[in-house]
């Protein structure tokens, strides 16, 4: 067994999933034993055909990837976000789309049980894409929240807009209610909402240094990024680039990122019909008293980070001496 931490990815590999899988793939304290996909950036089943993507990129055949819920847990999906990931969901780069890895016979929640129970005690959950897996997880396992040591996930607006609507992040709208559960079990939770993400941006001098390099994985994210660049960077900069939403998540995780702004608060997600579905609510009222802990509270929310993260990020993959480009 390694002393590497092992960790489960739940993700809808889009572009900057690509990134954090990269990211964790590349650390040396963190183990990812399994990855789990959802709908969201696309179809669960292509969601995962990309995480074997990105595995096989970096000659890693040996991680199970298991293909999750295709809906919400009320309702059918309603949009898959192909105009901010492309058709393939990476970005349509023209990198070959073949994989030779199988699937895992697993499904999501029964990968989920197996790793939460051969990780007992260990295992740590970043989630990254609607929490409708994770929800489903809770009613079929009424231990996991003791099995794992806790869980991250890049979702929600504190005290900013959203990006899916006025109010609400996409992970979050994509499943309210997923959300809303998952938001309230009683394991220690982590919130990277907007706040900090839209904050940690790959500008185009970044991705420039990604595409001058030789190694795989900065050829990979800067060929699959382009589209995102062009299209959800500029619409919400005005300039080409990219937040780096999942892969800060990621970051946070391993401790990488250490927000400085980081209260324990109780988030409500709202499941109502109105304009605001899908916002999390963060009682924020603390901001004036230095922020103290709210009583019951398991939720730690980032809401300021030092946006030095794509700096790392480009560092560690430009340096990375593995994997082989899809030609
Ligand atoms: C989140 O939505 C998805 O499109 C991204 O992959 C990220 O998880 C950002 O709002
Ligand atoms: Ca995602």
């Amino acid at each position: 067994m390694t002393d590497r931490t092992p960790v489960l990815v739940d993700c809808d590999t889009g572009v900057d999933d690509a990134m954090a899988l990269l990211y964790l793939l590349h650390h040396d304290a963190v183990e990812v034993v399994g990855i789990t996909s959802v709908f969201g950036n696309n179809t669960a089943a292509k969601c995962a055909h990309n995480s074997l993507r990105v595995l096989e990129l970096m000659g890693r055949t040996d991680v199970p990837v298991a293909v999750g819920a295709e809906n919400p847990l009320v309702g059918e999906v309603t949009y898959l976000a192909t105009h901010v990931h492309g058709d393939d969901g990476l970005g349509d780069s023209g990198l070959p789309l073949e994989v030779s890895t199988p699937l895992s016979d697993l499904t999501a929640v029964d990968l989920i049980d197996e790793l939460s129970q051969r990780y007992r005690g260990r295992l740590r959950l970043l989630a990254v894409g609607p929490l409708t897996n994770i929800a489903h997880a809770l009613e079929a396992i009424p231990d996991l929240t003791e099995r794992v040591v806790d869980i991250v996930i890049m979702g929600g607006a504190a005290d900013v807009a959203g990006n899916q609507s006025a109010a609400a992040e996409a992970n979050i709208i994509h499943d309210p209610e997923a959300a809303r559960a998952v938001l309230g079990a009683s394991w220690p939770t982590t919130l990277v909402p907007l706040d900090v993400t839209m904050t940690e941006i790959i500008t185009e001098e970044h991705r420039t240094a990604l595409a001058a390099s030789s190694a795989p994985a900065a050829q990979f994210v800067a060929a699959v990024s382009d589209f995102y660049f062009g299209g959800y960077g500029f619409d919400s900069f005005g300039v080409r680039c990219s937040p780096c939403h999942d892969a800060v998540a990621a970051g946070v995780l391993t401790g990488d990122v250490v927000p400085s702004v980081f209260p324990r608060i109780a988030v409500e997600v709202d499941c109502t019909d109105g304009p605001s579905r899908g916002a999390t609510i963060c009682d924020t009222r603390g901001r004036y008293r230095a922020f103290p802990d709210q009583d019951g509270a398991s939720c730690r929310v980032a809401l300021v980070t030092d946006g030095t993260f794509a700096d790392r990020l480009v560092a560690m993959l430009t340096s990375s001496t593995a994997g082989v480009i899809p030609r």
